[in-house]
């Protein structure tokens, strides 16, 4: 992959794809990781003299246009970090956009509109993206993929345009593809991967992954629960992936048979209704009662997973422990945490979800080896997958 310093960017229009995809309160921003990870690459950009134009998506607008999804306070977020005038598009591809682009001068950073508001950007339908692809890329000289978030979506900003113009990876790509690669090629053993959150179906490919990589799955949050009644519990009302139970069965018969240790919740949090003030009771994780469901691990569990990362030489964490948006339940959460930033070794959190929980959470992003800005795509990277953005790069 050829990365900024091999691309002559000096008085050039360079199309930058960014991942800007923050956690928003009405216009408030509540977690500017992504955008800080982004500055980096952008900031160099300018510094060098290129023209610089960011786009990037927010939420999943599905080609409408979303004014509670627009791009303007991330652009005006951008230019505060940046510490100089980020000019703004009200458009992908319209007037507005070839308005900006022509009035930019030689280090000028301008953002435009959010690329999902144009339903072409995640078509299946390659010449409907393709089309697209050619209006988004030409007033660009070239392409910068910065946004690792979005690489393993074959959209047109991250997989066509960069086949249509000369490119290169920016910084926050490089940085992020460097440790996963070092997860996947001999990562320094114990390596042990904790995964949580609700949607276990999201997780399946990359349980099959990491069994052929890991020495100890950990598993908490929502999808626990499926693993627990795989083990032939009741879960109460706990989240429940019931098609997914037989699957979950061959994954804990193959960790058996590769040797990977599996390590579940022993007790859990419960309550019997779904809200913050309810009164939490402990039960064992094989003795969930009928009307309760499970929303945080318990303290035994807590200690039992804080054991099994303290030997740990690499780590690899998605997804919250449990219901950690309500502080009733975040300590499971905060446990898991707390012990993967006391641990000596890579630690990495995939993800930006988890990253937001660890952020709200109060830790510091140094407590951890590196915070990954990809969800879906360190997942996907780590199940073996080919992502599109990194393939589209490569020359
Ligand atoms: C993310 O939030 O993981 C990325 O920005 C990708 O967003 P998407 O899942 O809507 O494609």
């Amino acid at each position: 992959m050829k990365t900024i310093d091999d691309l002559d960017v000096a008085g050039r229009r360079v199309l930058v794809r960014s991942d800007l995809n923050v956690p928003l309160d009405g216009t408030r921003i509540t977690d500017d990781g992504r955008i800080r990870a982004s500055v980096p690459t952008i900031a160099t950009l300018a510094e060098r003299g290129a023209r610089v134009v960011v786009c990037a998506h927010l939420g999943r607008p599905k080609g409408q246009v979303r004014p509670g999804l627009s791009l303007r306070p991330v652009a005006t977020r951008l230019g505060e970090l940046l510490g100089r005038e980020v000019r703004f598009a009200s458009d992908v591809v319209g007037a507005s956009a070839a308005d900006t682009v022509a009035a930019l001068v030689d280090g000028d950073v301008a953002v435009l509109e959010n690329l999902r508001f144009e339903a072409a950007e995640t078509s299946k339908d390659d010449a409907e993206r393709g089309a697209f692809a050619e209006k988004l890329a030409g007033p660009a000289e070239l392409y910068v993929g910065d946004g690792f978030g979005a690489v393993h979506r074959r959209h047109a900003s991250v997989y066509d345009v960069p086949r249509r113009l000369p490119h290169a990876a920016g910084g926050l790509v490089l940085a992020e593809v460097e440790v996963l690669r070092r997860l996947t090629t001999s990562p320094k053993r114990p390596y042990v991967v904790v995964l949580g959150g609700a949607k276990l179906s999201d997780k399946l490919g990359v349980i099959a992954g990491v069994l052929d990589l890991a020495d100890r799955l950990v598993i908490g949050g929502g999808m626990g629960y499926t693993f627990l009644k795989a083990q032939g519990h009741e879960v109460g009302r706990s989240l429940l992936e019931a098609d997914q139970v037989e699957a979950v069965r061959g994954y804990l018969d193959t960790a058996e048979a590769k040797g990977v240790e599996v390590v579940l919740p022993v007790d859990v949090v419960t309550v019997a209704e779904f809200k913050a003030d309810a009164e939490a009771v402990v039960v064992a994780s094989d003795a969930i009662p009928a009307d309760r469901e499970g929303v945080d691990i318990g303290p035994r569990t807590r200690e039992l997973f804080e054991g099994k990362l303290a030997d740990a030489a690499t780590v690899f964490w998605n997804g919250p422990m449990g219901v950690f948006e309500m502080a009733p339940f975040a300590a499971g959460t905060k446990a898991v945490a707390q012990a993967i930033s006391e641990v000596d070794g890579l630690t990495v959190v995939g993800g930006g979800d988890s990253a937001a929980a660890v952020r709200q959470l109060g830790f510091a992003d140094e407590a951890f080896g590196h915070i990954s800005t990809g969800g879906g795509a360190s997942l996907e990277y780590l199940e073996g997958k080919t992502l599109p953005g990194l393939e589209a790069l490569e020359d």
